[in-house]
């Protein structure tokens, strides 16, 4: 039988509430397509500050290294703010993130028609739309030294070398070409230094497809054209902080922040991770929503090369919609019945199982 090992990261707040319900999608699909998932938990963010006094404990990061792919719910919360930077959760994740060497964040929206009433867009804007965002996640200015704060002054570094660029600009590419073949690459060369040199570079790596249209667009631009003509857009390249922004954006195309899953890949071993955080406003009330988490399960799985046990998770979910059952943030007019995180889980999983 097929076997994986699967590294489990819960994480704070919502985290465990939410990557319980994926692991009984993967449970369900996985008996069904006859492979066997072996899971590892670790611990990352505050629940390990809580126990290693470290967010990112090198248990963590070996275990990871480890696995064939790992599962991770969300971080962070009122508990651990104002602890010293490099105890924050926050910096626990972007230290696994680096170390696993995963500099590609692959965010697509997916759209579904049973949900067009749940977005705060109006549904022609939005119905049929399909983009992906493809974030440059190990650089820029999260990552860029010098860094430095006192009293009277603090800055940043927002650094990209030749190399970052064109390697999150050929999988951005390489994603277009199995997609409607067009790139949009979203900078602020208007202004920064940076963004020239991105421009630059992405030119380049477009020289090699051809077949891709590229067009470049001025960050603030794009916030806006997200909202106005979502339709326009396949594949937007960009970096660290301008993908962290226009995906939270790009989540409201689609009706819920609790929808939107992605893919952190570049080295051996994928993360598979909704984008949101820990949502610590709604933990332990059993209305997260766990969808986002679920289809990052999928993609994992497609990682994985078990694409049908992926189609059946996406299939599930679309079923469970078109019955008309939604969490508390999907609740629009047309909800036959607003049910709890662990009621919607279970739900898919047993879709998922038929
Ligand atoms: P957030 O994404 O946690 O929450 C923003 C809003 O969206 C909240 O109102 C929340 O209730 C809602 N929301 C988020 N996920 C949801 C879900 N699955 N179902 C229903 N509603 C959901 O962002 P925030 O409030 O800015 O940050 C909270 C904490 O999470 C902070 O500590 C932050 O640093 C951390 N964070 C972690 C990650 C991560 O682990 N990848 C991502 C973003 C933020
Ligand atoms: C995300 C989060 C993280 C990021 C934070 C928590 C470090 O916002 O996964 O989108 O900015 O990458
Ligand atoms: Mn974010």
């Amino acid at each position: 039988m097929r076997n994986y090992k699967i590294g489990i990261i819960k994480g704070d707040g919502i985290g465990p509430e939410i990557v319980e319900e994926a692991i009984k999608v993967l449970d369900a699909v996985a008996s069904k397509e006859g492979f066997n998932l072996e899971y590892n938990e670790y611990l990352l963010g505050g629940a390990a500050v809580d126990v290693f006094d470290n967010p990112c404990p090198d248990e963590t990061i070996k275990g990871s290294l480890n696995s064939d792919a790992v599962l991770f719910g969300a971080i962070g919360g009122p508990k651990w703010e104002s602890l010293p930077k490099e105890k924050r959760p926050e910096s626990g994740l972007l230290k696994l993130r680096k170390s696993l060497g995963l500099f590609a964040n692959i965010r697509p929206a997916i759209i579904f028609d049973e949900l067009v009433n749940a977005s705060s867009l109006k549904p022609e804007v939005i119905k049929g739309v399909d983009l992906t965002v493809v974030r440059e996640l190990t650089g820029g200015i999260y990552f860029g030294e010098p860094r430095y704060k006192d009293d009277n002054k603090a800055y940043n570094t927002m650094i990209y070398t030749r190399d970052e660029i064109a390697r999150i600009a050929k999988i951005a590419f390489e994603e277009a070409m199995k997609r409607k073949k067009k790139v949009t690459s979203v900078d602020k060369a208007n202004v920064l230094e940076v963004s020239e040199l991105w421009r630059e570079v992405v030119e380049e790596v477009a020289k090699n497809y051809p077949e891709v249209e590229l067009e470049h667009m001025y960050v603030d631009n794009a916030a806006m054209q997200l909202v106005r003509d979502p339709k326009q857009f396949d594949v937007i390249l960009t970096g660290n902080i301008f993908g962290d922004i226009l995906s939270d954006e790009a989540s409201m195309i689609v009706g819920s922040i609790g929808l939107l899953p992605s893919a952190s890949i570049g080295g051996k071993v994928g993360l598979f991770e909704p984008i949101h955080g820990s949502a610590p406003d709604i933990a332990g009330q059993g209305i997260a929503n766990p969808i986002a988490t679920i289809l990052s399960a999928a993609m994992m799985l497609d990682f994985l090369n078990e694409t049908s046990a992926a189609e059946r998770i996406r299939n599930a979910i679309k079923e469970v919609l078109k019955e008309g059952y939604r969490t508390k943030d999907i609740a629009a007019f047309d909800a036959k019945e607003v049910v709890t995180t662990s009621e919607m889980g279970s739900l898919i999983a047993d879709h998922a199982a038929n």
